[in-house]
């Protein structure tokens, strides 16, 4: 069965840079470009790191296109530099990239992308939606020819980490998320719920710090970005949110996805950014999304570790 292929939008920051090594470990995908929008970190950082991630392992043929650089709307008020670090990618140790993005901005790439091959491409978001939702506006064909859309983002039951009901990635652009959301896309919402059960902890970090070429910067950025789960969580784990989104295209099992109503509160209150996930039809708006609310936690651990693992030993 040919490679599924993905594009994968995102603001590396360290879990998005392993959601990268994830696809370049797995057999089941092929990377065919890689887009950057502010988030994590600025957008000028975020496009940096990607291309550091992909010189590390080898990659430079992938290509990177940066996108947006501050949310729809309103600019997001901050960013997530507590837990990715000044750099995005604090830990890491990877030397600056000698390699540049491609001139196109993120938009142009993924419309591109998607209109010489309709049908073929997924569009895997680990950052605000800024982009997604351009491309939605801006280019409704390519939007279309997208075969479908996987998004970390969002919460229901588990609470937010931006506020008490708003999750980092849709709480810095609530208005994108919305347009997304909204769009009649097919699309799959890897929310917090799943996501803090997608865990790597110190015992699993200690085995990857063994491995060749990705050891020392992948454990390194882990350990820091473990840092705050610490300080958050007491616990001594990493939440890999973006690796279990890009995991839904690689082994859609690995997921219990329901089909219901989700919107975003784009209001300027307390729950600005929130996620409506109406699981039981109560407010009778139509399916528009499916929402992940249970995932095979062993399974996916398991498979993160085995092609991080592979990567390295293939490098
Ligand atoms: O809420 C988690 C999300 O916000 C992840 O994508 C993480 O990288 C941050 O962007
Ligand atoms: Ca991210």
């Amino acid at each position: 069965m040919a490679p599924a292929s993905i594009i994968l939008d995102c603001d590396p920051g360290i879990d998005d840079a392993v959601a990268i090594l994830l696809a370049l470990g797995s057999p089941e995908v092929q990377l065919a470009a890689i887009t950057t929008v502010v988030g994590n970190t600025s957008l000028a950082n975020a496009t940096a790191n990607a291309l550091r991630v992909l010189e590390w392992v080898g990659r430079p043929d992938i290509p990177v296109a940066a996108g947006a650089e501050r949310a729809l709307v309103h600019g997001a008020s901050r960013d997530a530099a507590d837990a990715h670090g000044e750099t995005g990618l604090d830990g890491s140790g990877l030397p600056a990239p000698t390699i540049s993005p491609v001139g196109e901005h993120a938009v142009e790439l993924i419309a591109r992308l998607a209109l010489a091959e309709p049908g073929r491409h997924t569009l895997v978001a680990t950052g605000p939606l800024t982009n997604v939702a351009l491309l939605a506006a801006l280019r409704p064909q390519a939007f279309a020819a997208l075969r479908r859309v996987v998004v970390m983002g969002g919460s229901a039951l588990g609470g937010g980490n931006m506020s008490p009901y708003a999750e980092f990635n849709v709480w810095s652009d609530p208005e994108a998320a919305e347009r997304v959301l909204q769009s009649g896309a097919d699309t799959t919402l890897v929310g917090l719920d799943v996501t803090r059960r997608a865990i790597l902890d110190g015992d699993d970090v200690a085995v990857l710090e063994q491995l060749p070429v990705l050891g020392p910067g992948l454990a390194g950025m882990l350990r820091f970005y473990m840092r705050k789960h610490i300080e958050w969580y007491g616990q001594e784990v990493v939440f890999q949110h973006d690796s279990l989104a890009l995991a839904q295209v690689i082994d859609p099992t690995l997921l219990t996805v329901v089909h219901c109503h989700v919107e975003v509160d784009t209001g300027s209150g307390p729950a600005r950014g929130a996620t409506l996930v109406d699981r039981h039809g109560v407010f009778g708006g139509a399916p528009n999304v499916h929402w992940a609310e249970d995932l095979d936690v062993e399974r996916f651990r398991s498979l993160l570790m085995a092609r991080l693992t592979a990567l390295a030993a293939a490098l």
